[in-house]
């Protein structure tokens, strides 16, 4: 089984995410968007994304990488889009199915078992820093650019180094340079239409918060005791101090293939 304490980013990915599906359930319908957007889609994000991307209900949108499937599920329930899903931890995938009853395949974003131009729209959010490096994340977009209709829209978010010497980072990730970026869409043939910071976007509503806060104190009441809540926190605390410290940035982005 995936979700060893010998990766965090598989405990935090896999053995965390089907632990937050199970304390979202308990909670009740309400916090299971908020618990599962917990991986980086935060709702002004999402906004944002959505406005750029521009779905019509019933367009099937493509998300890679979709962790527990929170900003899937989100965009169904404001715009109509039909959210397909593929990710490739077994348990975020189960998490995903199990809290939305959304078609989740797991699979790897650099090679989605999807059709050329089979999705209307598509977004990969948070997940290109999780990716081995420069050429799984060119093979990521162009996979996504592969996958979506000519001229329609894909949304990003990422996550950069503004440094080259990261302070404390956390395990497994490659945080592409913020000049790196324009050098990995150009090798996908994507072009930028809109681009910005996400900590200049405005944060959740306290109702939100509140129930991600209860999410968390129930995951640690629950498994605190756990080395893999551990590593997941872990993970967490050291992107958020580099977040924090400006030595990363989010950006969210609307491109195009060329
Ligand atoms: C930070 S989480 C973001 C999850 C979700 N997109 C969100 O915003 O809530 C990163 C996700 O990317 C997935 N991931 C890591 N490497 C991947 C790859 N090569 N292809 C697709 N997904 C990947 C992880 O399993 C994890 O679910």
């Amino acid at each position: 089984m995936k979700g060893n304490v010998d990766d965090p980013m598989s405990a935090e990915f896999g053995t965390v995410a089907e632990w937050t599906a199970h304390v979202a359930r308990d909670l009740g319908p309400e916090y299971h968007i908020p618990a599962a957007c917990r991986g980086s889609g935060q709702p002004a994000a999402l906004d944002w994304l959505l406005a750029g991307l521009r779905p019509r209900p019933g367009d099937v949108l493509a998300d890679a990488g979709a962790g527990t499937g929170g900003p899937a599920a989100y965009a169904a329930g404001h715009t109509g889009v039909r959210p397909v899903l593929a990710e490739p931890e077994h348990g975020a995938c189960r998490a995903a199915a199990a809290l939305f009853h959304l078609p989740v395949v797991e699979a790897d974003a650099t090679a989605l078992p999807l059709g050329d131009a089979s999705a209307d729209v598509a977004w990969c959010l948070g997940v290109l820093c999780t990716a081995e490096g420069p050429d799984a994340q060119v093979a990521i977009l162009r996979e996504l650019r592969r996958i979506v209709r000519p001229a329609r829209r894909i949304g990003l978010l990422v996550y950069l180094a503004t440094t080259g010497q990261l302070d404390d980072p956390p395990q497994g990730n490659h945080f592409p340079a913020c000049g790196q970026l324009t050098a990995l869409l150009g090798g996908a043939h994507l072009e930028v239409l809109a681009v910005a910071d996400a900590s200049g976007l405005p944060r959740p509503s306290p109702v939100w918060r509140d129930r991600t806060a209860a999410v968390e104190r129930e995951l640690q009441r629950r498994f605190g005791n756990t080395a893999q809540l551990a590593a997941a926190t872990e993970q967490s605390r050291r992107i958020a101090r580099l977040l924090k410290s400006g030595q990363l940035t989010a950006q969210v982005l609307v491109v195009r293939g060329r």
